[in-house]
C-alpha cells in the first residue's frame, strides 16, 4: 500500500473497539477533509473498514460542493467500504449510515429524525451531515467513502451565523458534554449492525426503519437536484432509497438526491 503522510496522529484509541467491521483507525488531531483522506486511503489499496477520524478539519467538504464547518468538540469520521453489491443497491448506503446515526442520537434520548435523502435532525434542526463518495467502474463498486460529520459537543456560536438558525448539536438538545470516546464506540456498534443487514441483503429492514424514523414522507417539499427544482408530495422511497414524488399535475418522479425543504413548515409571512 502507497505511504500517505499527515500532520499529527493522536493515539489510538481504536484498540478496545471489538467491532467486526472496523478493522483500522487512523486517529488525528486536524485534517483538511477525513474524506480526502480516506479516498486517498482507498486508491492507494486500504482495506474495508478502514476509518479515519479527526478532531478538527480545516477543509470539511459538504455535499453539493459546500464546506462542512467542523470546529473542535464535533465527530469527523470517514469510512471505507467495499461492498460486494450491485450499482444499484450502493444508493441504500446513505440509507444505513443515515439510520445509524440517528440510532445513535435516539441512545442519549433524543428524538433524531431523518430528512431525505441523509440528514439527521433534533427538533427540525441539522444535527449530522452524510456525504458519500465512491469509485464504481463499469458495475464493479471500487470503494465506498461514507463521510459523517456529528454536531456533538458543539457551541452553536462555533458555527457561522448563516447557519445557526437551522443548526443544532448534542451539547446544545442535551445541555451537557457527551462522551466523546462512548458516543463512537455506541456509533460504531450501530453501524456494524445496520451494515450487516445490507451485507446479507435485507434490504427490506433497512427500508422500513428508515420510514420510521424519516419525517419527510407525506410531506409536501421542494427538491433542488443537480439539474432541476421539483415540488410535490414525498410520498415513498423504493427498493434503491430512490424517493418517490408525486407533482401537482400527479406525475410520478424517481429522484436519487438533492435539496430538500419542507413547504409545509415555512413562515407564511
Ligand atoms: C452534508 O453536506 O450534509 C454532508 C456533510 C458531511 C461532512 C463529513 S465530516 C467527515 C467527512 N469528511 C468531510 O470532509 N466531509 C464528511
Amino acid at each position: 500500500m502507497k505511504e500517505i503522510k499527515f500532520v499529527k496522529k493522536t493515539t489510538d484509541f481504536s484498540k478496545n473497539l471489538h467491532i467486526d467491521l472496523v478493522k483500522k483507525m487512523l486517529v488525528f488531531d486536524e485534517v483538511d477533509s477525513t474524506n480526502i483522506i480516506a479516498k486517498e486511503l482507498a486508491q492507494a489499496g486500504a482495506e474495508e473498514g478502514t476509518v479515519v477520524i479527526a478532531r478538527k478539519q480545516h477543509h470539511g467538504r459538504g455535499r453539493f460542493d459546500r464546506i462542512w464547518q467542523s470546529p473542535d468538540g464535533g465527530v469527523y469520521l470517514s469510512i471505507i467500504l467495499q461492498p460486494k453489491k450491485s450499482t444499484e443497491k450502493i444508493s441504500l448506503l446513505p440509507l444505513v449510515t443515515a439510520l445509524s446515526v440517528s440510532r445513535t442520537i435516539g441512545l442519549y434520548s433524543l428524538d433524531a429524525t431523518i430528512k431525505w435523502p441523509n440528514d439527521v435532525q433534533v427538533n427540525g434542526k441539522k444535527i449530522a451531515g452524510i456525504l458519500l463518495e465512491s469509485e464504481i467502474r463499469g458495475h464493479e463498486v471500487i470503494y465506498v467513502v461514507v463521510g459523517i460529520g456529528i454536531n456533538l459537543n458543539i457551541d452553536r456560536k462555533d458555527l457561522s451565523p448563516d447557519i445557526q438558525p437551522q443548526s443544532t448539536s448534542m451539547l446544545y438538545e442535551l445541555g451537557s458534554p457527551v462522551d466523546y470516546h462512548e458516543f463512537l464506540r455506541t456509533f460504531f456498534m450501530q453501524f456494524d449492525w445496520i451494515y450487516s443487514l445490507f451485507v446479507d441483503n435485507q434490504f427490506q429492514r433497512i427500508i422500513d426503519e428508515w420510514k420510521i424514523k424519516t419525517d419527510t414522507l407525506g410531506k409536501t417539499i421542494c427538491v433542488q437536484t443537480s439539474t432541476e427544482t421539483l415540488q410535490g408530495i414525498a410520498f415513498d422511497i423504493d427498493q434503491s432509497g430512490f424517493l418517490l414524488l408525486r407533482k401537482e399535475n400527479g406525475e410520478i418522479k424517481k429522484i436519487l438526491s438533492g435539496d430538500c425543504l419542507y413547504l409545509n413548515d415555512l413562515d407564511p409571512t
